[in-house]
């Protein structure tokens, strides 16, 4: 048995909500309460908020919904691998993609290295939000890349807003905000040369129910849940939606490019005529937000008039 499947087995049981004592976790899986308890800590370092009262047991603090993998692949046409515990999905296709058919996908529960652009962290605690990836083999080559993460944002975006989650705006390049706080990630990574077929893995970090005591970010960030206000959200069909359309949008992308894309771009761009920063490297250029262009260089009204920039080396930050 992996070293984590006992903790998983525990998290299964507690997932169906009440008290669990430690002897009726130790009679199940066939160990001692001590060894419970240790789980029991490896769990809540996962970032579960799990707690104990004497004489009763354990108690997750907030219910969990477990992603499934039945579930998912029995609405899914992809490819997919529900792995709880990874390093990152993303690296987790990268590391295969010679042998993987375009459109497969990998889900987590937890991610022990989950990163953001340029090796940034990716917070992500067992089982609050969804973190997964999807590889697709561009024809494009690497050089459509940069195109590709700003059209699956406004994908997502108005899949959300198909739900009723409305107000979800886009932060250039890879952003998704919620009243100025950051809600979503994507990162989009590959492997290939310039000018042949590109090996491209979409990673989407999406925060659904993350605890506020969650340590490690340093800017602020939001939660579906309060997009949602009161409406339920089954981690499982929000999943099955996010793979569906982020399969749809590579289909389009491959097919139609970025026509007709500036206008859906600038309708959910979070800063769009508000004064910002660019952040090239050690350089900082200051104006108001325009929107992008049609190549998806993100334009800039400076004191000479109006500039682009595109790359990925580029931060855009609020000046308000
Ligand atoms: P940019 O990409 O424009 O430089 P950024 O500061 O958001 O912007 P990214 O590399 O895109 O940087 O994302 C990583 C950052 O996101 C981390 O430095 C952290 O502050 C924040 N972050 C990490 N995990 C989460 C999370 N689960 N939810 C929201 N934000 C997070
Ligand atoms: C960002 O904002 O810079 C992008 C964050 C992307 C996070 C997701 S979570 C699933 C996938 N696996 C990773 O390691 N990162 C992406």
């Amino acid at each position: 048995m992996k070293e984590y499947s006992v903790k998983l087995s525990i998290l299964k049981t507690l997932s169906q909500g009440g008290f669990h004592s430690g002897e009726e976790l130790g009679d199940k899986l066939g160990i001692s309460r001590a060894a419970i308890s240790k789980h029991i800590k490896g769990i809540q370092g996962w970032g579960v908020d799990v707690f104990s009262v004497q004489g009763k047991g354990y108690q997750l603090a907030k219910p969990i919904q477990l992603l499934d993998q039945g579930v998912l692949q029995n609405n899914l046409a992809n490819n997919v691998e529900l792995i709880p515990i990874i390093d990152s999905t993303n690296q987790y296709l990268l590391d295969r993609v010679d042998s993987l058919e375009s459109g497969s996908v990998c889900l987590a529960e937890y991610q022990a290295k989950g990163r953001g652009r340029r090796g940034r962290e990716w917070v992500s605690p067992f089982g609050s939000n969804l973190y997964l990836s999807m590889f697709w083999r561009l024809d494009a080559g690497i050089a459509a890349a940069l195109g590709l993460s700003l059209v699956v944002g406004v994908a997502i975006v108005e899949a959300l807003e198909d739900m009723g989650l409305t107000s979800v705006k886009l932060k250039w390049p890879n952003d998704l905000y919620y009243q100025d706080k950051k809600l979503a990630g994507i990162l989009v990574e590959m492997s290939g040369q310039a000018g042949a077929a590109a090996n491209i893995v979409i990673g989407m970090g999406l925060n659904l129910m993350m605890s506020e005591a969650t340590q490690g970010i340093t800017q602020p960030w939001a939660s579906l849940f309060e997009v949602a206000k009161n409406q339920e959200i089954d981690r499982n069909q929000l999943a099955i939606t996010m793979i569906t359309t982020l399969h749809r949008t590579l289909d389009e992308y491959e097919r139609y490019g970025m026509s007709g894309f500036v206008e859906k771009w600038n309708r959910l761009d979070n800063f769009i005529n508000r004064p910002v920063t660019l952040l090239i490297g050690s350089k900082e250029i200051t104006g108001i937000a325009r929107g992008i262009n049609e190549q998806g260089a993100v334009l800039l009204e400076t004191e000479n008039g109006l500039e682009s920039y595109i790359g990925g080396e580029i931060s855009l930050r609020s000046r308000q």
